[in-house]
């Protein structure tokens, strides 16, 4: 909780840390209401730092005694702050033993040391340590650690920490101990510990250089069940990260541990990563194929971590993106070639486009814009967004863009040559990136320090007599919080041009032969032109291709333009970005006639467009899934300067009622071809099936009445995974029947399931048909509580972020919903709350109605009482 006045802390203002930490001896006693922490730790002064204060961080923890060098301090030999422990002028060389005391059971933050289910866990990023004993909490302190773990045999049978267990025995009392060793330097935030009761899948596995490693996944005894994906998930991270990279495991025992209470997916603590069990925990009755995915990446990611992050770490919190940016970047290439066909990775690329336009693109515009290396911040915890990490992914795709993937690969080796086992900034990759390839990327670094979404306008030139082809692109940079007057970017423009036939033409740029059907162009400039030759009739451009970079396209596009990209385009990111022009053209127009009371219509050409792509059994059936799923009514409110949800809304609905109407034979047919008889299995083939199929289900039942309400049905009773069981029960919940019956046995069936509980209360929450009221009433299920983060957000987020024509209810009753529950939260996990917070980034757009509704709650949790750095950090600047 906020003691005194929240403080900015700037980037400008980083100063060495005045003393560095050699070893780190960290004993535990463990009691759920009373641990002890004994920490003895060496240090020696900096001689990068003028100052010879020793300041320590602590917070939420007793001082029990403190000895400096062998000898007790009095209590003048240094000062307690509210959160630091100052020895003033202390000496050169220092060990400093410090017992602390604190109650892990009274921690509902899930930050330090906490109890979850009866157990022990920790989570130290970002600044957690310091709530388990005084240190100098900060990544560029970097330290051996040995820990000693002590706890009650029988309720913590497993006691877990980093690298290598030294020995293990029974002590007194019916406890026992286990003492850990991490032979690697590391900084404070990846320290962990688990002592619980768990059982583990292992196995011995063998790297390319015939080194073999212990491979654990841990989770509690009733999920024995669920832990194959993640283990099989972590083989491959594993594999890969040696074939791709070069980079090997350096450990002999790599442990993933999976609890049930956690803030965020999963953590890459040091040989000991701690996962939200949302990512671990699968098989095919619980976990859906999106499930699936996000254990396949997050395992990844996380395990990524261990050199992009662990060997070489941060500076400072302002680089964050230095380390998740690029481990983003390593996910997504991992997610893909995984899939391994070219078609299979550009649905992946479409995912991440997706992500990017229904949350980073908003955050950009929004009252918490920052850079991808931010400037400044009240609280760390708030700047874990989708811009550090995935417009941070794209910054660091783009140097693969413009320089291939060679040369990326070359930047990456330069990178862990220069920086192994440093703390450094997102500049030292960049210059790795420039050295290895002998680039000026000079220029690039406006993607670390300027905030905001580029817009880049195109417009183009056919001389026919000349056989040339201009296009002409021009930048600009919206405004943001704090930075105004934007300078151009470095913007890998992708771009290949189709004829008449549909083909892509062989492309030539100034008279060179290009050698490739896609040229990236480097616009550097407010404005350029580049000149394609040799170009012999009138082309349709396809530009910025695979989505080269994190930008708004303009291009008045014409229909019929769009409708060739969309029927041939050789680059399937664009092919499906034609579509969604065309329909966000309509939907469009479609929001402003529901606004005007007109009546509503959708032009034939557009349906057999739609028509074309569902039938086209050439394509794979997750781009035809992805290419009729219409953008979100998120992405819709972004295009309008006024946002009216209740429009949006309508006019989506009229759209799908009508493409579903239309094409209600060749809907039925696909449902009918893509069913996935046989065993489960997650790989991309059959979860696109699955897509597409359920993407049929879900049309085939939007009329009121339908007929076909009887195959969900069928789905929902007979379905032998949880991806058609789920598929089949939202489409019910849709349909606006009466599910109650559907919904209770799906609850029978699954309440031991945490996870699949989480879903049920999700569906309801984002369903169009629940209201705010029904919201209160579901909050009073036994199953429902606030504490577990994984619920909180499976209900309260899902309305406030997935609900538009609810949340935005005109009597404004979900806005005092939202304010309440962020309070609520607020007092159990500031770091939740903060999220929850957020989902008011955008109020300034409503209309004056709505906007002054969701001022007042916004003003109504600022004006409440204690509130939190994290909370109030998101409402000053939305209401700034
Ligand atoms: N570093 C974690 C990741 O991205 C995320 C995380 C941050 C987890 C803070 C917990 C707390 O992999
Ligand atoms: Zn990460």
């Amino acid at each position: 909780m906020r003691t005194d006045s929240p403080q900015t802390i700037f980037r400008k203002d980083y100063t060495p840390p005045s003393y560095l930490v050699h070893t780190v001896e960290l004993g535990f006693d463990l009691d759920p209401a009373r641990t002890i922490v004994a920490n003895r730790v060496t240090l020696s002064r900096n001689p990068a730092s003028k100052s010879k204060d020793l300041v320590l961080h602590g917070e939420e923890i007793d001082l029990v005694a403190l000895r400096m060098n062998g000898k007790t301090l009095a209590p003048g030999q240094y000062v307690l702050g509210s959160h630091t422990l100052t020895i003033p002028k202390a000496p050169a060389e220092v060990t400093l033993e410090i017992e602390t005391l604190c109650a892990p059971e009274l921690n509902t933050t899930l930050s330090g040391l906490y109890v979850s289910n009866g157990s022990f866990y920790t989570q130290c990023e970002a600044e957690g340590f310091r709530r388990i004993t005084y240190f100098p909490d900060r990544p560029d302190v970097m330290a051996k650690y040995t820990v000693m773990l002590r706890a009650d045999k029988q309720r913590y049978p497993v006691l877990l920490s980093n690298g290598n267990l030294l020995e293990q025995g029974d002590l007194d009392g019916g406890r026992h101990y286990a003492k850990w060793e991490d032979p690697f330097k590391k900084p404070s935030y990846l320290f962990a510990l688990v002592a619980a009761r768990l059982v583990c899948q292992e196995e011995t596995y063998t790297l390319k250089s015939g080194r073999e490693v212990l491979l654990q996944v841990w989770v509690e005894e009733g999920n024995l069940d669920k832990t194959d994906y993640a283990m099989q998930s972590l083989k491959n991270s594993i594999r890969w990260d040696e074939e791709r990279f070069g980079l090997e495991l350096d450990l002999d025992r790599f442990m993933i541990v999976a609890v049930g209470d956690f803030n965020m997916g999963a953590m890459e603590n040091k040989g000991l990563n701690i996962f939200n069990t949302k990512f671990v925990l699968a098989n095919p009755r619980v976990a859906t194929d999106i499930d699936y995915a996000g254990i396949e990446a997050v395992v990844g990611h996380e395990y990524f971590h261990n050199w992009t992050g662990n060997r070489v770490t941060c500076r400072d919190w302002f680089q964050l993106s230095l380390k998740e940016g690029l481990t983003v970047f390593r996910d997504q290439e991992f997610s893909a070639d995984m899939i391994g066909t070219a078609s299979g990775r550009a649905v992946t690329r479409i995912d991440q486009v997706r992500t990017l336009r229904q949350a980073q693109f908003p955050e950009d515009a929004g009252p918490m814009a920052h850079p991808v290396r931010p400037d400044s911040f009240v609280e760390i915890n708030n700047f874990y967004t989708v811009t550090v990490y995935e417009k941070g992914a794209e910054v660091v795709r783009m140097y693969q863009t413009l320089l291939g993937r060679e040369g990326f690969r070359k930047g990456m080796d330069l990178y862990f040559q220069r920086h192994d086992e440093q703390a450094v900034q997102c500049d030292d990759f960049r210059a790795a990136m420039a050295d290895a390839n002998g680039r000026d990327l000079a220029q690039f670094e406006r993607w670390y320090s300027q905030a905001g979404t580029p817009v880049v306008t195109a417009s183009t030139r056919y001389d026919a007599a000349a056989q040339t082809y201009d296009i002409t692109l021009s930048q600009r940079c919206p405004d943001t919080p704090g930075q105004t007057g934007k300078l151009p970017f470095h913007i890998p423009v992708a771009v290949g041009l189709l004829g008449a036939d549909g083909k892509d033409m062989a492309l030539a740029l100034d008279g060179e032969v290009v050698g490739a059907t896609t040229a990236v162009l480097e616009l550097k400039e407010a404005e350029q032109t580049f000149r394609f030759t040799s170009v012999r009739e009138q082309p349709v451009p396809s530009i910025l291709r695979d989505f080269s970079a994190p930008v708004v396209l303009e291009y008045p596009y014409t229909d019929a333009e769009l409708l060739h990209l969309f029927r041939y385009d050789s680059d399937a990111v664009n092919r499906w970005e034609a579509g969604q022009r065309l329909a966000m053209a309509r939907l469009l127009k479609l929001t402003a006639a529901v606004a005007q009371g007109a009546t509503l219509a959708l032009d034939d050409t557009f349906i057999a467009a739609q028509r074309a792509v569902l039938v086209d059994e050439t394509l794979d059936a997750a781009f035809r899934e992805l290419a009729l799923v219409l953008p979100s009514e998120t992405i819709i409110a972004e295009q309008m300067e006024v946002v009216d949800p209740h429009a949006i809304h309508a006019a989506r609905q009229f759209m799908r009622r009508t493409i579903a109407r239309e094409l209600a034979p060749e809907l039925l047919a696909q449902y009918q071809a893509n069913q996935t008889p046989g065993p489960y299995s997650p790989d991309a083939q059959s979860a696109g099936k699955r897509g597409l199929k359920n993407l049929a289900l879900a049309y085939l039942l939007i009329d009121p009445g339908s007929a076909e309400l009887k195959l969900a049905q069928r789905q929902f009773e007979q379905a032998t995974n949880m991806t058609d069981r789920a598929a089949a029960l939202s489409a019910l919940i849709h349909s606006g029947e009466d599910v109650r019956a559907s919904l209770q046995s799906f609850y029978d069936d699954f309440a031991g399931e945490a996870l699949v509980v989480d879903k049920w209360f999700a569906m309801q929450g984002a369903a169009p048909n629940t209201d705010v009221a029904a919201v209160r009433k579901l909050m009073q299920h036994p199953a429902f509580t606030l504490k577990n983060p994984n619920r909180a957000r499976s209900l309260l987020f899902s309305f406030c972020n997935a609900n538009p024509s609810q949340f935005h209810a005109k009597d404004g009753s979900a806005y005092d919903f939202w304010a309440e529950h962020v309070i609520a939260l607020d007092a159990l996990n500031p770091q939740v709350a903060a999220r929850l917070a957020r989902s008011m980034d955008r109020w300034r757009r409503y209309a004056p109605a709505l906007q002054d509704q969701m001022r007042a709650a916004l003003e109504r949790v600022a004006r409440a009482a204690p509130l939190s750095n994290d909370v109030m950090e998101v409402v000053s600047k939305a209401l700034a």
